[in-house]
Formats: structure tokens, sequence, C-alpha cells
């Protein structure tokens, strides 16, 4: 692939037309985070034709830096060499057994060596397939029926969990209760009612809800919560889909502090390749052992060979300090661009998984326009979603992506994207 930027205002014309056929055959043309409404409609691309590295092609032909990395699970860069050849080994061997494979063990005791709070492993393909699992683990382990989760916080597609509305019944939501990012008091108020009553808390790292900024635990208040969950019995699980092994290759609660009992881990671990995984502590194993758990595809070994490698490469080229030191220097610039166009922004989050913010834009439409005119001038900037970078940005594509957004933030200084540009 071409390094060089696309030109600025590209035709959408390929995506368009594959999206009016898509709209004939598939439901909305496209569902969930990949829906137009959840992007920039009309100027993010709605279909991709290639990925290499830290960039992608769409069905135009225009090329983009990427900065969402297929949403997280691209930690490498896309196509990684290393993991592609140990995943093409796999394959060639057949894809779905009758068996395991041999690497599934390994693959086990990779992260049970790994992971400090981890005694077993077990694995699935999706983040939602463990999320649920390890609720039922939670009841399965305690006997109790409900769960408490983190208000704004993402777990999945299921219905205890969904953030959609469609096809759910009352009783799917009858056990679950909320608690508040830094605010104790919640989560206690919630023991205080619900103490003897309660399976399992679940929190991701830090906060990181759509549409606003990451937020990081206060000092104390992980470690509150696993006292909590101690005093009063309940599984603390830790939902690491979004950023596991990306903040930290051990697991990203050695990042913030407190040790939960079991811990789901997807998106980076396999670099792209589908594979989910559980972990947990042998307090839990038994009942681990009495929840059903299986799907068509779960015990592919192509994937679990490319997880081993992905995980030993993040280990042997220090990869999260990398995409940390990436991720600042993509920060930094970014909001230096800022300044010399008048305006506030902060990168919020881990600098590899950052969430900018722009001071004043509560309703996000800066941060659209901003966003749309990065994406017409190449640089693939989402301002729903926090970013991701991989191990293939390196220092040029970085300072790429800030000259772009130089361009951009005065772009939008000039009109574009206001109201009277009509675009
Ligand atoms: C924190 C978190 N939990 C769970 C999930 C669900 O994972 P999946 O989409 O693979 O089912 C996601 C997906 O983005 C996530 O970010």
């Amino acid at each position: 692939m071409a390094t060089e930027l696309p030109p600025a205002s590209p035709s959408l014309a390929q995506s368009r037309a594959w999206f009016a056929r898509a709209a004939e055959v598939i439901p909305g043309g496209q569902y969930g985070h990949t829906a137009p409404a959840a992007g920039l409609p009309g100027v993010f691309p709605y279909f991709s034709e290639e990925a290499y590295g830290c960039r992608f092609r769409d069905v135009d032909g225009h090329e983009y830096l990427d900065f969402m990395c297929g949403y997280g699970p691209i930690v490498l860069g896309h196509a990684h060499p290393e993991v592609e050849e140990a995943a093409e080994r796999e394959r060639a061997r057949g894809r779905v057994h009758n068996q395991p494979s041999r690497i599934m063990v390994e693959l086990a005791e990779l992260l049970t060596e790994r992971i400090d709070c981890a005694d077993w492993a077990v694995f699935a393909k999706n983040g939602s397939d463990v999320t649920t699992w390890a609720l039922q683990v939670a009841r399965e382990a305690t006997g109790r029926k409900k769960v408490f989760l983190l208000e704004g916080a993402y777990h999945g597609v299921d219905a205890w969990c969904t953030p959609g509305y469609g096809g759910l019944i009352e009783e799917d939501r009858r056990h679950v209760h909320r608690y508040r990012w830094n605010d104790l008091e919640s989560l206690e108020a919630l023991f205080r009612e619900h103490g003897d009553e309660v399976a399992a808390v679940f929190t991701t790292p830090y906060h990181h809800p759509g549409f606003a900024p990451s937020v990081w635990p206060a000092e104390g208040f992980l470690p509150g919560m696993q006292a909590l969950c101690e005093r009063y019995g309940a599984v603390l699980v830790l939902d690491d889909i979004r950023v596991g092994f990306r903040l930290d290759a051990r697991g990203s609660h050695r990042v913030v502090g407190f040790e939960p009992d079991l811990a789901c881990y997807c998106k980076a671990i396999a670099n792209g390749y589908p594979l989910a995984a559980a972990v947990g502590r042998d307090s839990l194993r038994s009942a681990a052992g009495r929840v059903f758990l299986t799907g068509s595809y779960w015990n592919n070994p192509e994937s679990m060979a490319a997880a081993l490698a992905t995980l030993r490469i993040l280990e042997r080229d220090r990869v999260p300090d990398r995409i940390r030191a990436m991720g600042e220097r993509l920060g930094a610039g970014l909001e230096a661009a800022a300044r010399r166009h008048g305006r506030t922004l902060r990168m919020t989050g881990p600098p590899s998984a950052p969430y900018p913010w722009l001071e004043g834009d509560d309703d996000l439409r800066e941060l659209q326009r901003f966003c749309a005119a990065a994406v017409r001038r190449g640089a693939f900037f989402h301002p729903h979603h926090n970013w991701f970078l991989s191990a293939a940005h390196d220092e040029a594509s970085i300072d790429a992506a800030v000259a772009v957004a130089e361009e951009a933030f005065a772009a939008c200084a000039a009109g574009e994207g206001g109201d009277s540009d009509g675009r």
C-alpha cells in the first residue's frame, strides 16, 4: 500500500453504492458500532478493503492512518507477519477439529503463568461470551442472583448488559443494579441493601464510556471495591476486554492496583484473530467446571496459535511501553495543535487507547467536525469512542497524523463542517 495520504474530501461513491445494496438485504444496512449513525455518516467510509500495519484502505481506494485498529483487537499492527505465520501453520492443519489442539493447553499455561490472579483459563470467541459466562460462574459459586454494574460501562450484547433496548423484557434486568465510577459510597449503598444477594461486581480497569472522556480510578476506589466484595462474599469480575494486554502484558489490573477474582479478555489477545478468554482463581475452579461452555468454533486452533504468538511478542517487544510512548507523542501533538487554533483538547484515558475531549463541547459537535475534517484528510479519528494505537504506529505515522490534525483544526476554524458549509 502507498504511504501517501489520500486527497481531502474523498468521494465515497463505492461505499455509498455498497451501503445501498446492504440496506436491501441487511436490516439497517449495517448494525452495532459500525452502523453509520454510531460514527460520522457521509464521512466515515462504510466498507473497507484491506489493512496493513497502521493503515487501512476503503472500497473507494482511499488510504487512512488507522487510529481505531478494528476497535481494539489490532495491537501489533494489521497483518503482523509473525502472528500471520503462526496462525497459518495451524490453519494448514485444519480449521475446526473434533478435539481441542494442544495449543489450547499451552495458551492456558501461558495465561496462568503470566496473570497473577489466574489459576485456570477458558476460551471462547467474543467478549460477550466470557462476560456472560463469568456472571454465570459467579452465580454458580455464590448461589446468588444479583450483579452490580458500573453505570455507563459496556460488557457486551447479552440481555443482562446490552446498552440497546430492542427485544428486552423487564426480567432481563431484574437483578442488575448500577453503581457510579469513583463513588465508593454508591457501591457501598448497594451492598448495604443487597449484600447477601449479590453474586458479582463487574468493573473495568478505568472507566471508558462511549461519548464521554475516560476516567482513571481515584486512589483507593478499586481496592475499596475489592474489600467490599471480600466482606460480602461477592465475586469481583474485571472486564479487561477493551484494553487487556495493551496497558500491561500481564493484565490491566496491575496498572491500577487491585486483584480481581475473575478476569475477561478478548480484543488484543490474538491481534485480530477471534478469541476471548476468562481466567480465575482456584476458589472458582469448581463452579467454572459446572457452567456449560461451548461453541461451534471455540476450539479453532488457528486463533489460539495467533494468541500465543501475540502474547509472546507483547512481552518480548515491550509493546505496552512502545504504544504508550507513541500515544503520548500523539496526545502531545494533538493538544498543541488544538492550542494553536484556540481550542483546549484533552486526550483522556491511557495514551495507547485515548479518548479526545474538547473543552466546552459537551454535545460533541466540535469534536465531530474535527474528526470529520481529519478523516477527509486521511487520519481515521473517531469522536464517540476511544481510539487505539498499535505497535505499527511509529514516529513518522504519528507525526503525519498530527500534521493532519493541524490542517483539520485550521479547516474547522475556516468553517469546514459548520452550519454554512453545506457538507
Ligand atoms: C469492556 C468491554 N466489554 C465487553 C465487550 C464485548 O466484547 P465483544 O464485542 O467481543 O462481544 C467489549 C467490546 O467492545 C468491551 O469493550
